[in-house]
């Protein structure tokens, strides 16, 4: 199985390009990495961020690492975004997403992505209003698509997050916006499915399970996040725990699809608290543990 990491482990830890991608390579002996917005974020004023993100583009090439997509990360998440109930809001998410398109740019990274977006309490529970919020993210979606190929992105990504506030979260949702999307946008938007969102039994009940995905969406996915979790919370916990999913699982179904292209981000997310070394020893513990299958 194709592995890589998410860089989310790493916030406010290990920062800049050269410490990071030394600790990536040498460490952690990973020669693919998604890089998370929680490191650079898309809208400090450009020329800094373009700076700092260049930095960190150039240093992972050096140390032989390819950086395959950016990913919004938990800043990101804090906001609504274009599912958001007022047009303003909205238009600051399209902005946030139009400016992690550049710097992921002047990265010279062919992808990005981040979840489609929240709506809110009141929102959530009318239909009426989901929909006309949704039909307006769909052609912001097709400009921004259209941005995107514009600055010489190939793909842009979407994470299916496990809430009802948000959309798309079951796989069938997920199948609508592609359905919805596909052939509609200067370049594919296709899917970043997550293990422990995929696999939320609270929500999917009996069709929280990668199969089922794989059933209803396989063809749209184009890249994975793996991470420990136990059915009930999104957990983000490493594979050092026991929880639902082992590295063997991974590896047979990464066999019994044929998988090849997509990539397995482990997205792990540590509490803040934890200390750095404790961090460090547990990543390469689990990375050791995933490549022994
Ligand atoms: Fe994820
Ligand atoms: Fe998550």
């Amino acid at each position: 199985m194709k592995l890589g990491l998410n860089l989310s482990f790493a916030i406010k830890r290990w920062l800049g390009g050269e410490r990071l991608a030394a600790l990536v390579a040498n460490e952690l002996e990973t020669r693919y990495v998604q890089f998370t917005w929680d490191l650079v974020d898309p809208d400090w004023p450009a020329s800094t961020r373009d700076t700092l993100a260049r930095e960190y583009a150039t240093a992972f090439a050096a140390a032989g690492v390819t950086v395959e997509s950016t990913f919004g990360g938990l800043a990101s998440y804090t906001f609504n975004h274009i599912l958001a109930p007022t047009p303003e809001l909205r238009a600051l998410g399209k902005a946030h997403l139009r400016n992690a398109i550049d710097m992921t740019a002047a990265m010279e990274v062919p992808a990005a992505g981040m979840p489609l977006g929240s709506f809110s309490a009141d929102d959530a529970v009318n239909p009426a209003r989901r929909e006309e919020i949704y039909k307006m993210a769909l052609e912001a979606y097709v400009d921004l698509a259209r941005h995107a190929r514009e600055q010489g992105l190939s793909m842009l990504l979407v994470e299916p997050v496990p809430l009802a506030t948000e959309f798309p979260a079951s796989a069938e949702e997920a199948l609508r916006l592609m359905t919805d999307l596909d052939g509609q946008t200067d370049v594919p938007v296709r899917l970043c499915v997550d293990w422990g969102h995929a696999m939320f039994k609270p929500l999917f009940g009996e069709k929280a399970t990668m199969e089922h995905w794989m059933e209803v969406v396989g063809n749209y996915i184009a890249t994975f996040h793996i991470q420990q979790h136990d059915g009930l919370y999104d957990r983000h916990w490493n594979f050092t725990r026991d929880g639902l999913i082992t590295p063997q699982i991974l590896s047979d179904f990464w066999d019994r699809h044929e998988l090849d292209e997509q990539t397995y981000f482990l997205e792990i997310i540590y509490p803040f608290e934890e200390p750095d070394a404790v961090v460090l020893e547990d990543m390469k513990a689990a990375m050791k543990m995933l490549r022994s299958v």
